[in-house]
């Protein structure tokens, strides 16, 4: 089997007539067919290729590929958005009455499905501790049907033991479902560990550029049917042309990623031992509670970095206003460096307990780090940190 890379720049359509040497895009809504036979062939299942492009198209075919060879899965598809990637790869599998155990450290969009969504159609679930997977017995129920968990979380980069989680999942017959994003498989591949289903944003570092949305689900080929007939007649389909562009963006994903974490691990050490900030948090820098942890389940420590700046909420908004280069931004996996306030941006909707409990205290920054020179990066946050200082002194 050839290396990461090599899959992630060799995998492609076969080549048309034209002899295009880069992949091209299938812009096109429908399929044709040789004749009636051929039709009706196709539509029963007996034949291969594609019919319409909400159920498959060469594009996102490609896309799933790629993203298969990357995670070790065996099948796929792709999802208009990341969120509309989790939601498929729980309401695929889930009916009313069924349970689901959570970790509580998860994207405020997936607690929302969890606490908003599932609820009116019957499906109940229980929180668990992320870091805790020997607490996690006592919320099985018999009609759990799923264990569903992000690793890193965001934004509070709570890591889950991948490999107690899954001997869990399995032991207790559950759908071990993890969203990968913050990762990327290039840093960790959850399948290793016994994850059936893995999900992810690929508007994030598979795009990496900020461009597109997108969304995956890939897994084990025996519980694709499930996701299949959902994504086919409810119509979550990621466009061709997104497909095209983020399987293209994987072609980079290994050297970007390398980039961005190593610009994140010197701007994590950078700001462990700034004077204005109380707490930095990233997987592979050793104040990081799960540091061993880190270093056993990811090669590299991501591309994101948060840390809480002295003074609480007020002197965490001063900091991002004397902001210069980085954008002020929700979006995260970027070439672009973005700083983020999770508790009033992404994670508004969650109260404070709820906040804190993931981690997300009030002065909390999140900073998606990217490709500009390491030392433009810090120095726009050192002079941010030292400019909100000295307003705030003004302002007493
Ligand atoms: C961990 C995680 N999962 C899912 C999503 C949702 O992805 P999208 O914005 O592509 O719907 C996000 C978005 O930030 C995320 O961080």
């Amino acid at each position: 089997m050839a290396h990461f890379e090599t899959n992630a720049i060799r995998t492609q359509t076969e080549r048309t007539q034209y002899k295009e040497h880069s992949t091209p895009t299938f812009l096109t809504s429908s399929f044709t067919f040789d004749n009636a036979e051929h039709m009706r062939a196709m539509f029963a299942g007996e034949a291969s290729g594609n019919i319409y492009s909400r159920y498959s198209n060469p594009s996102t075919n490609e896309l799933v590929e790629k993203v298969c060879l990357m995670e070790g899965a065996e099948a796929g598809f792709t999802t208009a958005s990341g969120m509309s990637a989790v939601f498929t790869s729980i309401i695929a599998f889930l009916k009313q009455g069924d349970h689901v155990i959570a970790s509580r450290a998860v994207f405020g969009s997936t607690h929302q499905i969890l606490t908003n969504i599932l609820p009116r159609w019957g499906i109940t679930f229980t929180y668990v501790d992320p870091t805790a997977v020997n607490t996690w017995e006592k919320a099985v129920q018999p009609n759990t049907k799923m264990l569903l968990v992000e690793t890193p979380s965001n934004p509070g980069l709570t890591l889950i033991d991948m490999e107690a989680a899954g001997k869990f999942a399995k032991a207790h017959q559950l759908i071990f479902n993890v969203d990968n994003c913050f990762a990327t498989p290039y840093l960790q591949q959850p399948i290793k560990y016994g994850a059936d289903i893995v999900v992810h944003s690929a508007t994030k570092w598979m795009d990496g550029q900020g461009r597109v949305l997108g969304g995956l689900i890939v897994g084990k080929e025996e519980l694709m049917p499930e996701v299949q007939t959902f994504i086919r007649h409810s119509g979550p389909a990621m466009s061709p042309f997104n497909a095209w562009l983020i399987s293209k963006s994987l072609e980079t994903l290994a050297v970007r990623m390398d980039r961005h974490c190593s610009n994140a691990l010197r701007l994590a050490n950078y700001l462990e031992d700034h004077s204005e900030v109380n707490k930095v948090l990233y997987p592979h820098h050793p104040s990081h509670p799960q540091y061993d942890l880190g270093r056993k389940q990811m090669n590299q420590g991501g591309g994101i970095v948060t840390f809480e700046v002295k003074g609480g909420i007020e002197r965490g908004s001063r900091f991002i206003d004397a902001i210069k280069m980085i954008s002020i931004s929700s979006n995260l996996g970027d070439a672009r460096s973005i700083v983020t306030h999770p508790s009033s941006t992404t994670h508004s909707k969650l109260n404070t307990a709820e906040c804190l409990a993931v981690g997300i205290t009030p002065g909390l920054v999140r900073i998606s780090v990217g490709l500009e020179h390491i030392d433009d990066i810090i120095g726009d946050i050192g002079q941010a940190l030292a400019k909100s200082k000295q307003v705030l002194k003004i302002a007493i």
